[in-house]
């Protein structure tokens, strides 16, 4: 990600500059917490049995292991009538993602997306949703064109907005009007705290217009581990009435061999009563984090969005560039965030704060932030 990359050559910079102050990030969206040992138990048990002839696995099916795609149904689908074998066990969201995606890059590549357009940032053929504070983080469908795929993400990162049950609906409509393929990504499902949907199953109809990714990423702290999932129901047909899920099996079957066999044992654990608790509590943690950092921010004066269900507090500087915000905050207080601008050209007045962080940063960032910018 270039953005990552230009934010470490400016903390590098920083921190010559500034060889004695301690720099905190609150930049990176990765997790810092440690594992339960209910789920590294379960991990490194199966990690040694391979060392036996009797528990040693070779290749598993290239969909999962039958047991947590059960796990996953049942745990996330519950009431959803999600069944066990449109459950496709990944190596984690973002590689599920860019598999259907390879899709769009094939496109750009080979110029049917059209030309970069330098003053706008954008492809001249993809259509940008633009969600923010103006249309309550959910696009005007009115004025979008139908498209063939939909991504769409929530909650979502880098806002924090979760879409409302009345804005999927909208977007359910939307999709099954123009025979759009809605690729919804719910990483972070797990933070919804105020009742939105954490699925876009809930929404009736969906199943026939919408695909599901999500991870064990940011639920269990599985950024390293690697490991998750992505729903493609049976009901989800292209126009000319073939299903999807067997275009989508053929795509894990040529590109993908199957998530590690550790893993999976570590997803199946973190599914487990014990397991499941403990996971839940380390997201608890993270956003009474993210409230620190909300509480934060407004006492600036500031508008704050996100934190509430999701890790992330997106910063609005209205008539800044967020270079300049991302800049003098670091600046006067050694405190990284992202610019905004780096997500995209919605992004330009805001900053996003992540909420993945050890207590005690959180705590001495809020204090800096406080110290140097209280009116
Ligand atoms: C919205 C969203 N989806 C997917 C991912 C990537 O998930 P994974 O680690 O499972 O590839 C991220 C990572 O930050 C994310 O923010």
């Amino acid at each position: 990600m270039v953005i990552a990359l230009q934010i470490s050559s400016r903390e590098l910079e920083h921190t010559k500059k500034y060889p004695n102050e301690k720099v905190i990030s609150l930049g990176i969206g990765d997790t810092t917490e440690p594992l339960p040992e209910v789920i590294t138990s379960a991990m490194s048990d199966f990690t040694l049995a391979l060392s036996t002839h009797e528990g040693y696995r070779g290749y598993g099916a290239e969909q999962g292991n039958k047991t947590l795609r059960k796990a996953i149904a049942e745990t996330f689908y519950r009431d959803l009538a999600v069944n066990d074998t449109e459950v496709f066990v990944s190596d984690g969201a973002q590689c599920d993602i860019s598999r259907l995606q390879a899709y769009i890059d094939s496109s750009v590549i080979i110029g049917q997306a059209g030309d970069f357009q330098d003053g706008t940032g954008k492809y001249q053929n993809i259509e940008y949703m633009e969600c923010g504070p103006q249309n309550h983080f959910f696009p005007d469908l009115s004025k979008t064109p139908k498209t063939d795929v939909i991504f769409f993400c929530s909650p979502h990162n880098p806002t924090g907005h979760a879409a409302s049950r009345e804005q999927l609906e909208h977007l359910v409509e939307f999709a099954r009007e123009n025979g759009s393929i809605i690729v919804y990504d719910s990483a972070y499902a797990a933070y919804i705290t105020d009742g939105s949907p954490r699925s876009i199953y809930e929404i009736p109809g969906a199943k026939e217009v919408a695909i599901e990714v999500s991870s064990f990423s940011k639920l269990a702290g599985f950024t390293g581990v690697r490991l998750g999932w992505t729903v493609v129901p049976h009901e989800l047909l292209f126009s000319n009435g073939f299903p999807v899920i067997n275009d989508f099996n053929r795509i894990v079957c040529t590109c993908f061999n199957g998530a590690s066999n550790v893993a999976q044992a570590g997803g199946l654990a973190c599914l487990s009563p014990e397991g499941y608790k403990a996971m839940l509590s380390v997201v608890g943690y993270y956003m009474e984090n993210a409230n620190i950092l909300v509480d934060t921010f407004a006492s600036l004066g500031l508008k704050v969005y996100g934190g509430v269900n999701a890790p992330y507090v997106w910063v609005h500087f209205p008539g800044s560039s967020s270079w300049d915000r991302f800049n003098e905050i670091l600046e006067k207080t050694h405190i990284i965030t992202v610019p905004g601008s780096g997500f995209g050209p919605c992004g330009e007045e805001f900053i996003r704060v992540s909420a993945f962080g050890r207590r005690e940063s959180v705590l001495e960032a809020s204090a800096r932030l406080k110290d140097t910018f209280l009116p």
